[in-house]
């Protein structure tokens, strides 16, 4: 099943079921200090749960475009690595504000996936927040799923969604798929690092506003106003599911942009890492500056910086040593402009800011490589000392050295580079 028919499949099952869809908001999340950029559906409806804004409807249903870079939720480092992480990715997501609450939203996910997207009921387990018996109840009674696949979590990190460190947040229950059946006992810790294993959907309880007392430090959760529904399911992920693939760099948006980046730069190992992290890093790059967000070195501007140049030197590392990443950006316009038009009207000016970014990042990658390939030639192990003398007297970001360590395999003391910071920090002091 192609993407585009997932997306109108959800959509038309939350709009029969009396949901108003409502676009995608911007990538940028506006006046809010908690967070950077909407890194899931619920960002642009922050005000409705907190009781700032009356929502205009009550059933909301939405395919969001988010970025997980920097704050709370950060894939970065994980993407190209994982068959699953994205910096830029789309979420599917059904709202209630005060409305509907646990049992319609758990049916209605449970009815689209077995009945809709006809996944097999046997491949899917369910995991709960231990103090949840609502949902408990719930799934094993009204909805009639076995005690076996369900899993109640101890730990807050997992079952309790935040959307920041402060804001919004709840209990949630969250529905893996199984790609081949164990039976055997499965733990968390498989649930969320075995591949064989995936999380699809998250259904959010928000009931909580968290704040944090500055003083004390001390958490508190008030009750929200009303009690509201919050879900995401990852496009791609459901997507691998539905194309019966493992990897969501093989799903056919994947396919195509990759088989174009390889044929471009005339690279034939289509399944190479670095051409995972430059499509990634392509569609996420595209995505901010359509947004309006420009390279620099401060908030916004700063995370777009570290994912062209992630893709730069991802590029590097398999052979492209001229510029030639602005050269890919029409495969995400051919690809995605449908369900974005806009990336049409903008597609010169992305192409324009990459490449201005390329030209300029040209200079330091390759002054870097020089000195980074001639000091781990004698060590294989960057300790702090080292790391700092590479930031501090050839220039070298530390995101960039530590992107060079992985690439080539080279340990790194972060510890020991954090404390000659420190120390340079107070030497200068009081200066
Ligand atoms: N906001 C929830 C999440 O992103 C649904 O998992």
């Amino acid at each position: 099943m192609k993407l585009e028919k997932i997306k109108k499949i959800f959509i038309d099952f939350f709009i029969s079921k009396k949901h108003t869809f409502v676009p995608s908001s911007s990538l940028v999340a506006k006046n809010d200090p908690t967070i950077m950029f909407a890194n899931s559906g619920m960002v642009q409806f922050k005000n409705i749960f907190l009781g700032i804004e009356k929502p205009k409807y009550k059933r909301i249903t939405s395919i969001q475009r988010c970025i997980r870079v920097g704050g709370k939720h950060n894939d970065l480092e994980n993407v190209g690595y994982t068959s699953k992480h994205h910096t830029f990715f789309e979420m599917l997501g059904n709202w209630s504000f005060g409305d509907y609450f646990k049992y319609k939203t758990l049916k209605w996910s449970w009815e689209l996936l077995t009945k809709i997207y006809k996944l097999s009921e046997d491949k899917l387990l369910i995991t709960i927040h231990k103090n949840d018996e609502e949902s408990y109840e719930i799934w094993t009674n009204k909805i009639g799923i076995s005690k076996k696949k369900i899993f109640l979590i101890n730990n807050n990190s997992d079952n309790f969604w935040q959307m920041a460190n402060t804001g919004p947040c709840g209990p949630c229950s969250e529905i893996f798929y199984e790609y081949k059946k164990n039976n055997n006992i499965v733990t968390i810790n498989e649930l969320n690092n075995n591949s064989n294993y995936i999380e699809i959907w998250n259904n959010v309880f928000l009931e909580f506003n968290k704040k944090i007392n500055k003083k004390t430090n001390q958490i508190i959760l008030k009750k929200l106003p009303l009690k509201c529904v919050d879900t995401g399911m990852g496009l791609e992920r459901l997507a691998t599911i539905l194309q019966n693939v493992k990897n969501n760099y093989e799903i056919d948006l994947f396919k195509k942009i990759i088989i174009y980046i390889a044929k471009k730069i005339n690279f034939k190992d289509t399944k190479n890492i670095s051409l995972k992290i430059i499509s990634d890093h392509l569609r996420a790059s595209s995505f901010l500056i359509m947004d309006g967000i420009l390279p620099n070195n401060n908030g916004h501007g700063y995370i777009l910086r570290k994912i062209i140049r992630r893709a730069i030197i991802y590029g590097y590392k398999i052979g492209k040593k001229n510029i030639f990443f602005y050269k890919l950006v029409p495969i995400i316009i051919k690809e995605m402009s449908l369900s974005y038009p806009k990336l049409i009207k903008k597609k010169k000016k992305i192409q324009e800011i990459i490449k201005k970014e390329e030209i300029l990042f040209k200079k330091t990658i390759k002054n870097g490589l020089k000195i980074f390939k001639k000091i781990t030639k004698k060590e294989k192990i960057i300790t702090g000392k080292t790391a700092f003398i590479l930031h501090d007297t050839y220039g070298l970001n530390i995101n960039l050295i530590i992107e060079l360590c992985n690439i080539y395999n080279i340990k790194i003391n972060i510890k020991e580079f954090n404390n000659e910071m420190k120390k340079q920090k107070n030497k200068y002091k009081n200066f």
